[in-house]
This record gives structure tokens, sequence and C-alpha cells, in this order.
């Protein structure tokens, strides 16, 4: 005899949100695959493949407890187990063919039959495990149906999700593979006839035990999907602070490399006050080797000896400030000083090659919160690079610096040249890492200044200058950053 059954609407609802949050847990697991190293790799993908699994058959247990059918239910436990099982390995296997090479539509179209297929085994099986009771037929259209959303929405879900890391696609990701797990068992059940082996009993009425049930499935599901969420994202933290240090330890040693570079230079810096100390110093026991020592003048020699020497104690405090390896701190900064400091170190390297600097800062600039060592190594790169650039042309050598206050709480800073000018018809090349158009130059400054300006809140970008040479605008938030 054929049994009809209702839905209550609730529990319905419930099964769906079940659903999303497994599809949005198991999705971000399995995008962590593919970056894992190691031991990593299978421990995600294990992780995905449970919560994926267990997912959508938490979903199709809610589902079936909001069926209400006048015949008592029950399902048998080999069969219900063994629809766990196959829904974890089977969506598993789609994990594992999207993250070895997630770029690849062959792939991705082999994982979405993988997904689908596991979604559609799990509500089958599990169907199955009902035969005790009643006897099951199912409308061969329906099932084509159910399967076809179940590889097609699952399909659409991978490819949003693994192409991005924008939470808006990847709760879109979510909402269509939870499409693909519900839309298929509601689907199903459509072209699913019940019928009782038995007399049907008199209509069941609200059913409290099967309304706690259903909530005491998806409230186990949650709490598993939310400590594994919990665990991704601490995972995610952890690989951003990583990815942190790694960044900094790459400025450190490029930072390092160009104060090599400039160590003849440097050298030279230091040694001008020693050299007037010294002199002084001449000067000084000259005055008080007189007859009349003259203590007025052997004071004021002696006042310039304590300059000459804090002049050079300054200038190899800020060589050593920029060798330090350090974490990046943050502290409001005086842009306008950063420049002038950065002055003072490069004085001998501009002279050298014949540079005239002409500098205009705005003396009512905003001071920036950010760290002040990549703050100055992102001005040095570009000075180097610009004094680069104008070593071998002929003619005038001016590098300008420009900074002023533009609307919306920022500054800008311009620093331009008269050199060579960017590399013709390679210009949007310059910031990838590695990209260098000189002898023994590693390419690697204007990708560091361009992370280190983004993790500022800031951009970096290049233009030609007029008549000729570069030009680099650097933007840095004043306000926004002070919290
Ligand atoms: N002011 C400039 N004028 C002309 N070309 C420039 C200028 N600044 C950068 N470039 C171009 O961009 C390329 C990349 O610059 P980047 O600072 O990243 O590396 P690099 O100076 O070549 O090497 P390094 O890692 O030692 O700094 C340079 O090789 C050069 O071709
Ligand atoms: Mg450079």
């Amino acid at each position: 005899m054929v049994v009809a059954g209702t839905y209550d609407p609730y529990l319905v609802a419930l099964s769906i949100m079940v659903a999303a949050l497994a599809s949005y847990t198991a999705l971000d697991l399995g995008g962590r695959v593919a970056a894992a190293r190691g031991l990593g790799r299978p421990v995600w993908l294990a992780a995905a493949a449970i919560t994926m699994g267990g997912g959508i058959w938490s979903m199709h247990f809610v589902a079936m407890l909001a069926f209400i059918m006048p015949t008592p239910m029950s399902y048998e436990i080999g069969l219900t187990t063994l629809s766990l099982v196959v829904a974890i390995f089977v969506t598993g296997g789609g994990f594992y063919v999207i993250s070895r090479h997630s770029g690849s539509p062959l792939r991705l179209v082999l994982s979405g039959i993988f997904m689908g297929l596991g979604i559609a085994a799990m509500h089958y099986i599990g169907m199955e495990a009902m035969r005790e009771h009643v006897e099951l037929s199912y409308d061969r259209l329906f099932v084509a149906l159910s399967l076809i959303i179940a590889i097609g929405a699952s399909t659409a879900a991978l490819w949003l999700a693994f192409r991005t890391t924008d939470l808006g696609q990847k709760l879109i990701a979510a909402a269509v593979m939870g499409l693909a797990i519900s839309g298929m068992h509601y689907t199903a059940m459509g072209g699913t006839t019940f019928a009782a082996h038995g007399p049907v009993p008199a209509a069941r009425g609200y059913d409290l035990d099967q309304t706690n049930l259903a909530l005491a499935v998806a409230g186990t599901t949650f709490v598993i999907l939310a400590s594994a969420l919990i665990a991704s994202l601490s995972e995610q933290k952890r690989a951003e602070e990583a990815l942190r240090e790694a960044q900094a330890n790459l400025a450190h040693v490029s930072r390092v490399t160009t104060m090599g570079e400039l160590c003849a230079s440097l050298a030279h810096e230091v040694n001008q006050p020693i050299a007037a100390a010294v002199t002084n110093a001449d000067a000084c026991l000259n005055w008080l080797a007189r007859d009349t020592p003259n203590l007025e003048k052997a004071r004021e020699s002696a006042m310039t000896i304590v300059k000459d020497g804090m002049r050079a104690a300054e200038i190899i405090a800020r060589i050593r400030l920029l060798c330090k390896k350090g974490t990046p701190q943050r502290e409001l900064v005086d842009v306008n000083e950063v420049i002038q400091e950065l002055i003072v170190l490069l004085r001998s390297h501009i002279t050298r090659y014949f540079i005239s600097v002409q500098m205009e800062l705005a003396a009512d600039l905003p001071q920036v919160s950010g760290d002040r060592v990549q703050l100055q190594q992102v001005m040095m790169n570009l000075m180097m690079n610009s004094i680069d650039a104008m070593k071998d042309v002929e003619g005038k050598r001016e590098l300008a610096i420009k900074s002023y206050r533009t609307g919306n709480e920022q500054l800008m800073v311009c620093v331009s040249d008269s050199g060579v000018g960017l590399p013709s018809q390679q210009a949007d090349q310059i910031f990838h890492a590695f990209f260098t158009t000189k002898p023994h130059g590693i390419g690697m400054g204007l990708a560091i200044c361009r992370s280190i300006v983004e993790s500022h809140s800031g951009r970096l970008w290049a233009a030609d200058n007029s008549p000729r040479g570069a030009r680099f605008h650097l933007i840095l938030p004043t306000k926004s950053m002070k919290a």
C-alpha cells in the first residue's frame, strides 16, 4: 500500500542549513589541501572528506526526519554506516582530484562527478537502509535529474570555490554546494514512492521525538563543523604569520644587500666627520700649546669635535638600524624625516654621479602609522633605482622628491628622475619579482617595495616622466591606520 508523507518546513530549512554550512567548511578545508606540504596534505584531505561526507549524511537524516510518514521508520545500522563511509571516500576522491591541479577543466569536471556521485550514493544507500519497513520504488526520470543536479551543482561550486579566496565568492560556492546536496535529496525524494509492508496505521501527529532527534543530529553536526572551521581558521592565521615572517626576512636580506652596494659611499660618509674631528683636535692642541693657551678657542674646537663625533655616531646608528633584523613595528612615522635621513646616507653616492637633488617636502605632512625601517627601505629602493637609471645618461641628472598631503587622509610621495626611463613594453613587469634589466640586479627591489606599501594599505605605481626618465608615485593612508 502506497504511503504518502508530508514535510515539516522547519526541519527542511534546518537540513538545508546543515548542507550549506557543511559545504562551506568542507570547501574551506579542501582549499588547504593544495597548499599543504608533507603530512599536512592527507590530514587536510581527510578533514575535508569527513566534513563533506559527514555533512551530506547529517543533511540526509535531518531531511528524513523532516519527512513525516504514517508508518514508523527505522534504519538498518549496517547500510546506514556504509552510506556514511561511501560518502566520505567518494567526496574525498573529489577533493583529491581537484587539489592536484585546480586550474585544469578536466580535473574540475572529474572532481564534480566524484562529489555528485558521493552525494547520490550516500542518499540511495541511506534509503536502502529503510527497506525493512517500507518498499521503495524510484521514478527513473527523477533519479537522472537528481544525479544531474548533484554533479552539475557540485562542479559549479568547486569551480567557484577553487578560483578565489574572496569571502563573498566562497559563500556563494558554499550555497551552490548546499544546493547540490539538498537539491539532489529533495529531487530524489520527489520521485520516490513508499509502500508499506502491512496496513498503514492512522496518520501520526506532531512527533516531538522526531524533531528532537533531528535537532540533535543537526546540533552535533554544527558543533563538529564549527570546530573544523576554527581549526582551519587558526591554520590560516599561522600560515599568514609565516608568510609575513618570510617577507620580512626577504626584505631584510635585500636591505643588507643594498647597504653592501653602498659600502664605499657609506664609509666615505662616516669618514668625513671623523676626519673633521681629527683636524679640530689638532687645532685644539695648538691653541693649548701656545705660551698663553687660548682656552676660549680650544673650547670652541673641542665643542666642534663633539658635534663631529655625534654626526658620525648618528650615521652609524642609521646604518645599523637598516641592517638590523627586527620584526615589523607600527609607530607614527614622519615621512619627510625618513626622506631627509636617507639623503644624508646617499649623499656621497649622489655626488659621485653628479646628480642634483630637488626636494619639495610639504611642511604640513601628516604622519603615517607604519614600520619606519620598512618605509625607509621603500624610499631607498626608489632612490637607488633612480640613481642607477641616471648613472650613464648624458646631460642633466636630476632626482626630484616631492611629498604632499592629498585629500581623503592620504599623503603622496613622488620620486622622479631624468634617467633612461622605464623599459619600453615591459613597464608593467617592473614590479614582478626577479624582473631586472641590470647586469647585476636581482629584481627584488620594486617587488619588495610594493609588498611593503600594500601592507601599509597604500599604493605604489610607476609612470613616464617628462621630458625623460621615470616617476614613481607612492600613496600612504594617514589617519585610518592610526588606530
Ligand atoms: N627609476 C627607474 N628608471 C628606469 N627603470 C627603472 C627605474 N626603477 C626601476 N626600473 C626598472 O625596473 C627594474 C626592476 O627594478 P627593481 O628595483 O625591482 O630591481 P633591480 O633594481 O633591477 O634589482 P634590485 O633587486 O637590486 O633592486 C629595473 O631593473 C629597471 O629596469
Ligand atoms: Mg632596485
